[in-house]
């Protein structure tokens, strides 16, 4: 897969022109407000999207300026390509548009999308145990689109059918069989979803299990979803009856009451406690193991990913850090990691490229 070799940023956000080269394991480092966030942000553009804020494109751009640019040369397979992101106001919106090597077509596009996988990790995240479901349910679904890029269609596929039923519900009356139709949609893609992220749990408490027998590991713990409606029992036809059974109440409430949009995710750790009542520290170093056990996943798989860990060390105390931070040892995937302190990183001197971003 890919790895990101240099950056140049032109009038994208704080800064108004700034170029960096990277190697495998990068730690930028720098005061409160120097752009930390703002380097990785630019590097999650890259990706499908609006990078992983999900800002509006206008925000991306240096204030009082008409578009920024972020270009960089990316490499895969030993081949070295210049790629460009840009913003261009065009019928009264700014939108993002991806060059690489001076082309844009849908297979330069595809080529992009598909060659990048990015892992990441924000200081809001922290609170994940805390949050609400949709939140946790988004978590995983990112975990899920780490590796399979066409889960987002999926979803949103999911997402529409589950609209248009509402519509449908509202009318004074309704052909039965258009409601059919859009059930039996909501069915494929339902059963479709809860299968992906079941798998997805399963993995990743395999990999949680194998990282604790082999590396230092604080704790052991293991994901479970949480779903009032579906168990491996249900079939097409059991959905579909639920599906029919809620029409009235679904009518009235909006929206529906059974399905994978409902789903909740929690974590057990030692056996014994939710996730939600460990410390602060222990949830967010959790969350970490989790990231990085997707992390040696997707390895396995072949896809080398990038992962995107903003504020790593807050919250972490000297044990969970080193432990956290020795595993860039043994993954080959590109890194980069924030923090207001170089010397938070300090124990990792050798092969890590440190780059002060308050110097500049
Ligand atoms: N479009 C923009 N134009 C100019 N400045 C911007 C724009 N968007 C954001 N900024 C500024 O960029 C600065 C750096 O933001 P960023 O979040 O990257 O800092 P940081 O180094 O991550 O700080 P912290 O250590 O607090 O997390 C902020 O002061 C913000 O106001
Ligand atoms: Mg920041």
């Amino acid at each position: 897969m890919v790895k990101v070799n240099n950056i140049t940023l032109k009038n994208y956000r704080n800064f108004k022109s700034l170029k960096a080269n990277f190697e495998n394991v990068n730690i930028i480092y720098g005061n409160n407000g120097t752009g930390k966030t703002n380097i990785l942000e630019s590097i999650s553009l890259m990706g499908k999207g609006r990078g992983f804020r999900n800002a509006n494109i206008i925000n991306l751009i240096y204030k009082n300026e008409n578009n920024f640019l972020v270009e960089s040369e990316i490499e895969q397979n030993l081949n070295k390509y210049n790629l460009k992101i840009y913003s261009e106001y065009f019928e009264n919106k700014y939108k993002k548009i991806l060059n690489l090597d001076n082309e844009n077509t849908k297979d330069t596009n595809k080529f992009i999308e598909t060659s990048f996988s990015f892992l990441y990790f924000l200081p809001e995240m922290e609170r994940l145990f805390l949050s609400s479901p949709t939140y946790r349910r988004n978590f995983l679904d990112k975990l899920i689109f780490s590796k399979n890029k066409n889960y987002n269609k999926l979803i949103n596929s999911y997402k529409r059918n589950i609209i248009e039923r509402s519509k449908i519900l509202n009318l004074p009356t309704y052909d039965l069989n258009w409601i059919k139709t859009i059930e039996n949609a909501i069915i494929k893609t339902g059963l479709e979803i809860y299968k992906l992220r079941n798998k997805q749990i399963s993995l990743l408490n395999d990999e949680l299990e194998h990282f604790n027998k082999y590396n230092n590991y604080p704790f052991s713990a293991k994901f479970e979803i949480e779903d009032n409606f579906y168990n491996n029992t249900i079939d097409e036809q059991k959905y579909a009856k639920s599906l029919e059974g809620t029409r009235n109440i679904d009518s009235q409430i909006g929206g529906a009451k059974i399905g994978p949009h409902k789903s909740d995710l929690y974590a057990i750790v030692n056996e014994q406690t939710n996730a939600s009542q460990l410390s602060t520290g222990q949830q967010k170093t959790l969350i970490l193991m989790t990231l990085f056990a997707q992390c040696k996943y997707l390895i396995n798989q072949n896809i080398k990913p990038i992962l995107l860990f903003d504020e790593i060390c807050s919250h972490l105390d000297d044990i969970n850090r080193k432990i956290l931070l020795d595993l860039t040892k043994q993954f080959d995937a590109q890194f980069f990691f924030t923090g207001t302190e170089k010397s938070l990183f300090s124990f990792m001197s050798t092969n890590v490229n440190f780059y002060n971003i308050s110097k500049l």
